[in-house]
């Protein structure tokens, strides 16, 4: 049997925006239970993903909208209690519906207990909680490295005159995790919730947990390697993330785990070089069951960038690994925004989809794509996010603003004004009004899942590169019962593709496509198809 995290179709909800069921302008737990049969009834009427990774529920001052954790064993108000969440583990469950958990292990709030202590005085027994250091001798911090969210990684505690180390903001300072009384607290943790039936964690800047012993400076990159995104701060991250402890600690983890049974830990390994990420799957079944890869993000709109992306991790991860591919997030643009092109309406949304559901891997749904949302501007008087406030522009609010439920107030997601600003176009671009257009981007969605439930050669098959003319990006998925065959067409004019034999149409972006047999098939411009070939069946 293929385990449920191989399967399945995984779908993020950002808390805050997914429902307000209260009205306080927030999203919280009672609007997911809600919103569960939407998602997922175990009919074609629904969506139909198989497990719901949920940003962090927990108290917490919100600095970083809930990644600054100030109790690991409760939910935040604002999201509701314990009670709300075990009922919506029960309700998801009773839907086949899994739930993993955001878990944030580098770093607490700096309100949370620990950290109070920790800071108290330089023998208080959590002092060794954190990363403390003496000033350099003229005052400075104590080496070059920098925050995720710019400016320096340290902060000085003037009341015990040393500074502690924050990887982002101040507000979050950085466990220490050579510590063993840390180790231990963090499995506890992952017990409580595993006892309470959540089905695993999405893991939280994983390849940042542990430090180079002696703290040294990272270096500079030579300027023609220089990335914008993984060398931030113009540095080579390589004492401050991705040391070879943390695989220590990811093994424990998958011990702790594997004594529950069908448990699973995903990984945000943001790593840009492919072969790093590989090791975060150990051996295939002693660390990560899954590490997400980000690449896709930073693709441009072209067939290229994408066989390139998919065929390096297809080279790299061990043979038993599961790749994972995801197009959007809390932390990127939405990819409807990243890939508009003003004359093609939702025909790139549809090819991405067809790609992100039919490679070999995992895929990570966000919340909202399934209906084409747009990133909303933000005015300045209205970001949230620190990263939007210290650099105007780069905020993360834009992906992050309210389902689109339906045209009526607030987008059905509230009945007050939400904490962000809804996209102009909601009422034309909402789940209610989608649902049952046969021609719509979310009926779409909704068939490829389902019918990616029924297919072998997409749960189990193999991946293969097939010969494609310039602009497409063709693959073939290899079961002995069904060999399905995929071609993307990223350009702008119609192509011509020859597939290795003739079959049957499976699924075209494009409704109402004519031509539906044969050996040659002529692909529109943006359009995507899967193609059933003769012969795939032994049976
Ligand atoms: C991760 C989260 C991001 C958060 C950061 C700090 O990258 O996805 O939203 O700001 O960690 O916890």
């Amino acid at each position: 049997m293929t385990h449920w995290w191989r399967r399945g179709v995984f779908y993020e909800i950002y808390v805050r925006s997914f429902q307000d069921s209260n009205a306080d302008g927030v999203g919280d737990l009672e609007g997911i239970i809600q919103r569960l049969d939407y998602l997922n009834d175990g009919t074609p009427s629904s969506l139909g993903v198989d497990a719901l990774w949920l940003t962090p529920i927990y108290p917490s001052p919100m600095r970083d909208f809930g990644y600054d954790v100030a109790d690991y064993c409760s939910v935040h108000p604002l999201f509701g209690d314990l009670r709300t969440f075990d009922r919506l583990v029960e309700e998801a469950h009773r839907r086949g519906i899994r739930v993993v958990l955001d878990f944030v292990p580098n770093h607490t709030s700096s309100d949370h207990p620990w950290f109070r202590e920790s800071r108290s005085s330089r023998t208080n027994p959590r002092r060794d909680w954190y990363i403390w250091r003496d000033p350099k001798p003229d005052g400075t911090p104590p080496n070059n490295w920098v925050s995720s969210f710019g400016g320096p990684a340290w902060t000085l505690d003037p009341s015990t005159g040393q500074y502690y180390l924050h990887s982002f903001l101040p507000e979050q300072p950085d466990l220490n995790w050579r510590n063993p009384r840390v180790i231990e607290a963090m499995e506890d943790v992952l017990r409580f919730w595993l006892d309470r039936g959540v089905d695993g964690f999405r893991v939280d800047v994983i390849h940042k947990l542990v430090k180079d012993r002696a703290l040294r400076d990272n270096p500079k990159p030579p300027p023609e390697e220089e990335h914008p995104v993984y060398h931030f701060g113009g540095q080579v991250h390589l004492y401050d993330e991705d040391q070879p402890e943390v695989h220590d600690i990811i093994r424990r983890w998958r011990k702790l785990l594997d004594h529950y049974g069908e448990r699973m830990l995903v990984g945000e390994v943001y790593l840009f070089d492919a072969e790093r990420l590989a090791r975060y799957y150990g051996n295939g079944a002693d660390e990560l069951h899954l590490a997400f890869n980000f690449r896709f993000l930073w693709s441009p709109w072209d067939a290229t960038a994408f066989r390139r992306e998919v065929e390096t991790i297809e080279a790299l991860l061990p043979r038993s690994a599961q790749p994972t591919y995801v197009l959007s997030s809390h932390d990127a643009p939405r990819h409807r925004t990243r890939f508009d092109h003003p004359s093609l309406g939702d025909a790139r949304a549809r090819v991405a989809a067809l790609m992100l559901l039919t490679l070999r891997g995992t895929p990570f749904l966000y919340y909202g794509e399934e209906i084409g949302m747009r990133d909303v501007p933000i005015p300045p008087e209205r970001i949230c996010d620190p990263v939007g406030q210290r650099f105007p522009g780069l905020g993360r609010d834009p992906e992050r603003t309210p389902m689109q439920w339906s045209a009526g107030p607030y987008a059905g997601f509230s009945t007050v004004e939400p904490w962000l600003p809804l996209a102009e176009e909601y009422d034309q671009c909402n789940v209610e009004t989608q649902l049952h257009d046969p021609c719509s981007l979310l009926t779409f969605y909704r068939q490829l899942i389902w019918k990616r439930k029924r297919s072998l050669a997409l749960l189990e098959g193999g991946y293969r590169t097939l010969p494609s003319p310039d602009g497409v990006f063709a693959y073939l998925r290899e079961h002995p019962e069904q060999n399905l065959a995929v071609a993307l067409n990223f350009g702008n004019e119609p192509v011509t593709v020859t597939l290795p034999r003739a079959g049957k149409l499976w699924l075209s972006t494009n409704v109402g496509r004519l031509e539906t047999e044969g050996l040659h098939w002529n692909l529109a411009a943006s359009e995507g198809i899967v193609v059933e070939l003769e012969g795939s069946r032994t049976a």
